[in-house]
């Protein structure tokens, strides 16, 4: 039996307010306001079959935000059980998380921005006591398809915030939604608190901007994108709010990171416990991915670990932490135990936790089981096959691509039994001693290898199914060109320092990563995504030439500095020639055979991702 934390427990480990407090305070202000109560939906959405999990509150209300009745009337609150796998690489730092619950209150067609921007005003200072001069606010500043929000800047004046701490940003800072493709969406109005010591910064300067932590969104919610691209106003104004409870508890304790609040103190000492390591990142990756491993097994819709969908994702995260766990000295099986910290601790809020327990402890057993025999069998084969490598930097020619020899075995095994390349690179740094830019090098060839199979799968796909049904690899495909077509638009526009230094590309969306000193401006964006949309519109060819690593280079061909490639390269280009190529760059492919195959694209998101990088995510646009 788990003995729960009290609440002076907290106290004594200096925290001013647990994550329940600041639930409950949140309900009984809204209450208090005519708000209705409802309950966490599933996070599994139901009806919507192009987003695999709930990510924010107003998911499961779209019908009525479109102007269904809702049972309990137009003004409802409530805690939001959310998940979201777009930034899982960046689990453990301070703030990302997989799994969080969102505090939000919705209006339904009823108030609209004067009573949401007071109640949050009245909300923070008075309830939660944050100083005004903590808080700074960003509004939308107006594009064709909504007008510059002076109305809100005017209402935060009128409530308390001075002038020189209200912001105006663009579309891509703040307006919010839809959520998939299509849907109600609108600008907003985001709450920031100042984390930093000193005078605080404007929000507007990308310089310190990590010291302002985002803690509150209120949407307002008067459009809906259609199918086919366009904003139309809604049958009714409604507001969406969003506050993130595990962010908004750390900023309120003073603490830096939401892994040291309540949310995680428990499970965290467990891990610490447990290992006999001080990795932090990998403690913190358990914690969450057990989390949420635990919400999805013990969710309304129980899913379990599978090869598909939502059933992947889960089995990622499981066996993602017991990795994490081999490499900070837990070798017998933790998950129940972790799990049942996590039941115990929601399971007043989330009672399927209790209800689903068998099913959680039966199928984490069963999961860890499996992956362990995985990992165990896996290994013995991948030391057997590094013994029989005499030189680390070997290359060999996989199906007319040239990859190191310790890639193809990586690829070999994840292929034959899912070991996965991550711990075959560990492998070959116990075994030969390799150093980071060998470990990358095999990371990337495995990569090429893994593309270049999902090519032909996809191609025997196709196929088989005449038609051509559109997959999953089709948009990856397609997403891996836009990045080609994305960097060169980001160097036009930017600068030549921009360069990749970084890549990830799931079925929903493309992220790219490069050196910059500031967040792209709302006009520089919008000069991309045209540079971009116009390349696609001129139906470009795109081709590829094999030549030597020299020729490449002196031709122009952007490549990664620092990277070792074979004496032969290829060289993809998009245009007719070389010559008049709109870009050219060393890669393996595959890629689409016209640029028209891609699409018109739009950047969505950006992200300081730390001193000097910006990380930008882009997705087709609907
Ligand atoms: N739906 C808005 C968000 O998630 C409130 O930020």
């Amino acid at each position: 039996m788990v003995v729960k934390y009290q609440h002076r427990d907290f106290l004594l480990k200096g925290l001013k307010m647990t994550t329940n407090e600041l639930k409950e305070k949140f309900i009984k202000f809204f209450q208090e306001r005519g708000h209705s109560l409802i309950p966490s939906a599933s996070l599994i959405p139901e009806n919507d079959p192009t987003v695999l999990f709930t990510t924010a509150g107003m998911h499961p209300l779209v019908p009525y935000l479109l102007g269904e009745k809702h049972p309990l009337g137009n003004r409802l609150v409530n805690v939001q059980k959310c998940l979201r796998t777009d930034d899982i690489d960046e689990v453990g730092d301070d703030t990302h998380v997989t799994f969080f619950e969102m505090l939000g209150n919705w209006s339904l067609g009823d108030y609209w921005k004067k009573e949401s921007i007071s109640w949050s005003f009245e909300f923070l200072t008075k309830e939660l006591r944050i100083p005004v001069e903590k808080l700074a606010v960003t509004c939308f500043a107006g594009d064709d398809n909504a007008p510059r929000d002076e109305e809100s800047a005017e209402i935060w004046k009128s409530v308390g915030i001075p002038e020189n701490r209200i912001f105006f940003l663009g579309k891509i800072d703040n307006w919010w939604g839809p959520v998939g493709s299509s849907g109600p969406c609108g600008p907003d109005t985001e709450i920031f608190y100042w984390t930093g010591g000193g005078e605080p910064n404007n929000l507007d300067s990308a310089e310190n901007c990590n010291d302002w932590v985002e803690i509150w969104n209120n949407v307002f919610m008067q459009y809906e994108k259609t199918s086919e691209g366009k904003y139309i106003p809604l049958k009714q104004k409604n507001v969406d709010t969003g506050m993130g409870v595990e962010r908004t508890i750390a900023v309120l304790n003073g603490k830096k990171s939401v892994y040291e609040t309540d949310a995680f103190l428990e499970i965290y000492e467990k891990v610490s416990e447990l290992s006999s390591s001080d990795d932090e990142i990998s403690k913190r990756i358990i914690c969450d991915h057990v989390r949420a491993s635990t919400f999805l097994l013990g969710d309304q819709r129980c899913i379990t670990p599978s090869n598909v969908d939502q059933g992947y994702v889960l089995r990622k995260l499981i066996r993602r932490s017991i990795r994490k766990a081999k490499k900070i000295g837990i070798n017998e099986p933790f998950l129940v135990s972790l799990s049942k910290i996590i039941i115990d601790q929601y399971s007043n809020d989330y009672s399927e936790l209790t209800e689903n327990q068998n099913f959680i402890e039966k199928y984490l057993g069963l999961e860890e089981e499996k992956f362990n025999k995985i990992l165990n069998d896996g290994q013995q084969e991948s030391f057997r096959e590094i013994e029989k490598i005499s030189d680390v930097n070997e290359i060999v020619n996989v199906a007319g691509i040239e990859v190191l020899r310790a890639a193809k075995i990586s690829f070999d095994l994840y292929q034959s039994q899912g070991y996965p390349m991550e711990m075959f690179v560990e492998d070959m740094k116990e075994k030969k001693n390799i150093e980071g830019s060998l470990s990358e090098k095999i990371c990337e060839d495995v990569g090429r290898l893994i593309s270049t199979h999902q090519n032909v799968s996809r191609k025997g796909a196709e196929k088989k199914f005449k038609g051509g049904l559109s997959d999953n690899s089709d948009d990856v495909v397609r997403y891996h060109t836009a990045t080609h077509l994305l960097n060169k638009a980001l160097r036009e526009v930017l600068g030549d320092h921009v360069k990749q230094i970084g890549s990830n590309i799931t079925p929903e969306r493309l992220r790219f990563d490069f050196p910059n000193n500031s967040k792209l401006t709302q006009e520089e964006i919008e000069r991309v995504q045209n540079i971009v949309n116009d390349v696609v519109d001129k139906e470009l060819p795109v081709n590829f030439l094999v030549c030597s690593h020299e020729d490449a280079v002196s031709c122009g061909a952007t490549h990664l500095e620092g990277e070792k490639y074979p004496d032969q390269v290829k060289v993809y280009f998009i245009g007719d020639s070389l010559e008049s190529s709109f870009s050219k760059e060393f890669c393996g492919g595959p890629h689409v055979k016209n640029t028209k195959d891609i699409g018109h694209i739009e950047i969505y998101k950006q992200d300081k991702i730390g001193e000097g990088k910006m990380r930008i995510y882009a997705r087709f646009k609907s």
